[in-house]
């Protein structure tokens, strides 16, 4: 079965690096919209009978972004695909996991199987918000971590004095997971959120006073979540070195203003979603695309991903 990689128009730069890694092309494909708003997908080459790869991270804006790969999947299947994955390096709506008031969706779920309807019969995700979430889809789901990357570039500041910090408690076992790679120890904030952009510190369990933070997190959004972290971490005496450690880095609207004003020193993120530097912050970007890159050739080549996949 020969290898077919599609890439929709979220993130085309990494998937032509991971393409390259992998000695391929991206397939000829290009969306365009009609008059009306509606979105045209079409495959420009034959991929009837390939095992196909359907890369699209479902970052802002996330309805055109996921509307993309869902009409690339039915296209690719309609089109004789012998095997659909998607490549999902972020994937939009996983914080809606449950109902947090009446009247709500429960969008994750939704999201997982419309993916399931497109015709899709795995999916690569890289640091979903939760686990958990991996019972939400009724196709295989290969849980991707870039922790041991980020962990990597993040070390060169690891200090002794250093303390992993989770900035609220979804993010703990997150941090145990750093902090036993940078042998450091363990903070965690607990925070409540007001608004889409706005969260509270209530108290931070753990020593902070004179340690160097990295608080590490899923993803950046709006910047609340960090900037309220590093503003209790100053008031509870840290070291003024704050380092931010996350894998989705989709740093909306002020995002790099309010982290550069709260007293982050650097920011370590990945290319899940293409990341716009704007120079507020001393930004380093680790390319997902050897990982990425590897699991497409194992999952071709049907090898195991076990030492690739996160855990808990
Ligand atoms: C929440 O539980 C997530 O792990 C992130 O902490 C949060 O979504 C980040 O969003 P923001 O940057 O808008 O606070």
């Amino acid at each position: 079965m020969r290898l077919t990689l599609i890439a929709g128009s979220a993130h085309r730069t990494l998937a032509q690096a991971v393409a390259g890694r992998l000695g391929t092309q991206l397939a000829d494909c290009e969306p365009r919209r009609f008059p009306d708003g509606e979105l045209h997908v079409e495959l420009r080459e034959s991929v009837r009978g390939a095992d196909a790869y359907l890369f699209q991270p479902t970052g802002p804006p996330v309805d055109v972004h996921l509307i993309e790969l869902l009409l690339l999947a039915d296209a690719a299947r309609r089109a004789g695909a012998a095997r659909l994955t998607a490549v999902v390096p972020y994937f939009g709506y996983a914080r809606h996991d449950r109902r947090a008031g009446g009247r709500e969706p429960v969008a994750a779920r939704l999201v997982a199987d419309l993916i399931r309807t497109a015709g899709l019969e795995r999916v690569v995700a890289v640091d979903l918000h939760s686990a958990a979430l991996e019972g939400f889809f009724s196709v295989p789901l290969e849980h991707l971590s870039a922790v041991p990357i980020l962990a990597s570039a993040a070390s060169p500041w690891a200090r002794a004095d250093g303390v992993v910090v989770a900035p609220d408690l979804g993010a703990t076992k997150l941090a145990e997971r750093y902090a036993d790679r940078l042998g450091l120890p363990v903070a965690i904030v607990h925070k409540t959120r007001l608004s889409g952009e706005e969260v509270r510190v209530q108290r931070i369990t753990g020593d902070v006073r004179e340690r160097a933070p990295f608080v590490v997190d899923d993803m950046i959004s709006t910047g609340g979540t960090i900037e309220a972290a590093a503003g209790a971490l100053l008031a509870a005496g840290c070291a003024s070195e704050i380092t931010v450690v996350a894998t989705h880095g989709l740093m909306v609207g002020q995002a790099e203003e309010r982290l550069a004003g709260a007293g982050v020193r650097r920011l370590i993120t990945t290319d899940s979603v293409p990341p716009r530097p704007a120079g507020r912050l001393a930004w380093q970007v680790v390319s997902l695309d050897a990982l990425l890159a590897e699991t497409v050739g194992r999952l071709h080549r049907d090898e195991s991903l076990a030492d690739l996949v996160a855990h808990g």
